[in-house]
């Protein structure tokens, strides 16, 4: 007898355990009523006194080895069933970010689907300018400061070609090609040779709209941007015009929109004036009519321009105008919808 439960350890030695299933086999042969240790324990019985302490720690070390070794593969089991399945095909896949639009491009589009229910379309421009489009057609005068190197990036040695520093010879540009009736929109990127901080870029974003016909008068002008304001700052904007100059306006005015934020009462966004400046605008020069071939004496129009960087700052509460160059995910991902 002793033998055969030597043979049964070293069998059981052997087994590997690694299901369920087998760990249920061998807790039934060995540890159930009819197993092999309770048929043990029945000859154990019978077995010489003097013997039996020999007999009984063998038994029990077969015994311990049988529960050791379910013991361990149940373990093993929970183990695994807690680990995650890499090759559970039923999990769902992992969640692929889709990409949106970029905070300025989403300004641009909705400053655009407001001016085109007002029959504006839209023209692209040029990046990279020649003077006579981005200054001398729009009545800059020779010795003009905005022409200074230290505002206009130009293109290798020749101060003839330049990265555009505003939108505005795309206005050119068009009355050259377009006859009036005229209602454009040029958005696009421009350049200025400055420093860069948390309130200006070197690389920005601008929109201009033109618009020319027979009599179109400053009212138009006002109306026009008032509808904007009220489409794009909510419907209880008002607006404020101030004097001012450009080249190529006569008369020239900055537009102001009272303070979304504070309702006008005044707050750390609109610097307590209750007012913030949104974009510049005028009635187009008669000598840039002329300079494109538009006879000022029939035919006015308007144009403005505002900046999208400082539109999407006031719309979205950025602070940093560089955040819109970083690719910063964090703050990309706010512009979901
Ligand atoms: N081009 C001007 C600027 O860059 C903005 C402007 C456009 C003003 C059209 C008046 C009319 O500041």
């Amino acid at each position: 007898m002793l033998e055969k439960i030597k043979d049964l350890i070293a069998e059981v030695e052997k087994i590997s355990v690694d299901t369920k299933e087998k760990a249920e086999e061998l807790r039934l042969k060995y540890l159930s009523k009819k197993g092999v240790l309770n048929e043990i324990f029945a000859e154990f019985k019978k077995v010489k006194p003097e013997e039996k302490k020999e007999y009984g720690q063998k038994i029990n070390s077969l015994k311990t080895l049988v529960e050791s070794k379910i013991a361990a593969a149940q373990e093993a089991l929970e183990e695994q069933l807690s680990k995650p399945n890499d090759l559970d095909i039923t999990l769902p896949g992992p969640n692929y970010n889709l990409g949106s639009h970029h905070p300025i491009t989403m300004v641009k589009n909705e400053i655009i689907e407001i001016f085109s229910r007002l029959g504006f379309t839209v023209a692209e421009g040029q990046e990279i300018e020649d003077d006579y489009h981005n200054f001398t057609a729009l009545n800059f005068p020779p010795e003009h400061p905005a022409r200074d190197m230290q505002d206009t990036f130009f293109i290798e040695t020749n101060p003839d070609i330049l990265l555009r520093t505003h939108t505005s010879g795309g206005q050119v540009r068009v009355m050259e090609k377009q006859k009036p009736p005229i209602r454009v929109l040029v958005p696009g990127r421009v350049f200025r040779n400055e420093a860069v901080s948390a309130r200006s870029h070197c690389i920005f974003h601008q929109i201009e709209g033109l618009y020319i016909d027979k009599n179109v008068s400053f009212a138009d002008l006002k109306q026009t941007l008032m509808y904007f304001a009220k489409e794009f700052y909510g419907e209880k904007t008002e607006i404020r015009l101030r004097p001012s100059y450009f080249p190529f306006t006569e008369p020239s005015a900055e537009m102001d929109v009272s303070c979304s934020i504070c309702g006008g009462k005044g707050c750390g966004i609109c610097k307590n004036s209750g007012w913030l400046e949104v974009l510049g605008c005028g009635m187009v020069h008669p000598n840039v009519l002329k300079n494109c071939g538009i006879d000022p004496n029939e035919y006015s129009g308007f144009a403005f321009g505002m900046g999208i960087e400082r539109t999407a700052m006031l719309r979205y509460g950025v602070t940093d105008i560089r955040m819109f160059f970083e690719n910063d995910m964090k703050f990309l991902s706010r512009f979901k919808y």
